[in-house]
């Protein structure tokens, strides 16, 4: 069998065996398929889909295209969480210490911001010397001795993501299912874990916007995963507008300081209390995802968490004297408002806008190779359901260059929908997929 031949199946909606599928990878990884065959092929499988084991299969393959975490010698499940991104998305930083002072081990490998929506890793790097390059070794040290650590993707982890990322990319084949899918949990299956808890967010702000692409998404993820022998569930949260008050990167590691201290924003403290509830309940250090929850409560109520955030935070070079001071963490130099022009309520955000402008601020990147600028972002004053008088500030600006403020200036007005009658309060979590080993719990 040859390549021409696969993509001509895939192409007339055929389906490839696991073995063709492993010998695709294999030569994607050793260089022998050309880049116009493999888009090709990309293409071929974003307008016919996959079915659960040929996505499985790519997954698998793509997993044992590389290196893997070794955490064995750690006693007890290792649990991770994966979030398909959004704006103002700062669970992990609140997650990964919270579920470690709990007595779970959270190796956490995450991404970086692109587009309208932010990365872990650039959020961390606003903590001066923070470092997130790890070495596979440093990393397990790292979950063996404090519960967690924060590090990014090394370059032998699941390579065959990287090479058709690239070219998914390029060709407008990111947006399908199976192949976001395999992406995203050959990186977590890499991490050595036993069980995953994933974020997939709906709304204006998340990659699926409507919520039947996010359970679509969620499914696939859940159903996927445990093919793989990684025990999941899903949560489909509310992205239709930021999560806590913060955008950007420093200003977002403030706001997860405040909430690992016990004085966060409610939504991003009923997520993070969420998330790691099923995180706990997975590694079996719970009976049940009540008791989960005020395990995690207390931890950031009693300052367990901090401790925990505050000792990786050393162990990664940060200086921890910003976290403890937190006036000490990059600032922008500028700042405006944006005011309401009428009184009402608010009754949408445009999320996606908002992350957008955020990121041409300088808090994100458009292209990899951008430069982020960490003290810059956006402070949300009013939320959904919120009243507001005419006047009255919507939005805090933190902004470096009076160009680029003045060019999002307009994205940022129109962002905010008031009107006379105030929305119906929306939940925050709207379902929750568990897969076959966790289906008896909700
Ligand atoms: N995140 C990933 O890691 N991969 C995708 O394909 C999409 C989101």
């Amino acid at each position: 069998m040859s390549m021409q031949e696969w993509i001509e199946r895939k192409r007339d909606g055929g389906t490839l065996a696991r073995e063709e599928i492993e010998a695709l990878v294999a030569g994607l990884v050793r260089g022998e398929i050309p880049d116009y065959q493999t888009a090709a092929f990309l293409m071929a499988v974003y307008l016919r889909g996959m079915d659960e084991a040929e996505t499985t299969a790519l997954t698998s393959a793509m997993l044992r295209s590389g290196a893997a975490l070794d955490l064995s010698a750690i006693a007890g499940a290792k649990v991770d969480k994966h979030s398909t991104g959004g704006v103002g998305d700062k669970v992990s930083l609140v997650l990964a210490p919270a579920v470690a002072a709990c007595g779970g081990s959270v190796p956490m490998i995450s991404g970086r911001s692109l587009g309208h929506s932010g990365g872990t890793l650039d959020k961390l790097e606003s903590i001066p010397g923070f470092r997130v390059g790890l070495t596979l070794d440093e990393l397990c040290a790292q979950v063996a001795d404090l519960g967690a650590v924060f590090g990014a993707a090394t370059s032998d982890l699941a390579p065959a993501d990287r090479l058709l990322y690239r070219l998914r990319d390029a060709t407008t084949t990111v947006a399908s299912v199976p192949l976001i899918t395999s992406s995203i949990l050959a990186k977590k299956a890499a991490e050595g874990i036993d069980g995953l808890v994933l974020d997939v967010k709906t709304g204006s702000g998340a990659f699926m916007a409507s919520p039947r692409a996010a359970r679509e998404l969620a499914r696939s993820l859940v159903s996927t995963a445990e093919r793989l022998g990684v025990r999941a569930v899903a949560l489909i949260t509310d992205m239709s507008q930021p999560l806590g008050a913060a955008i950007g990167n420093s200003v977002e590691v403030l706001e997860a300081i405040e909430t690992l201290r016990g004085k966060g924003p409610r939504d991003l403290v009923e997520l993070v209390t969420r998330l790691g509830a099923e995180m706990l309940l997975l590694a079996g250090l719970v009976p049940d995802l009540r008791v989960g929850r005020r395990r995690i409560a207390r931890c950031l109520a009693d300052g367990s968490a901090f401790r925990r955030f505050h000792s990786i935070v050393a162990r990664q070079g940060g200086d921890v004297a910003a976290i403890e001071n937190v006036g000490l963490l990059p600032r922008a130099d500028l700042h405006t408002l944006i005011e309401s022009p009428v009184s009402g309520y608010v009754r949408s955000i445009d999320c996606r806008a908002l992350g957008a402008a955020a990121c041409a601020l300088g808090a994100g990147r458009r292209r990899m190779e951008d430069v982020i600028d960490h003290g810059v972002g956006l402070m949300c004053m009013r939320k959904v359901g919120d009243a507001v008088e005419a006047g009255e500030p919507l939005l805090l600006v933190l902004y470096n260059d009076a160009a680029r403020c003045a060019a999002v200036r307009p994205a940022l007005e129109a962002a905010y929908v008031i009107g006379a009658e105030r929305p119906r309060a929306r939940p925050l979590v709207r379902a929750r997929l568990a897969g076959a080993t966790c289906r008896e719990r909700s």
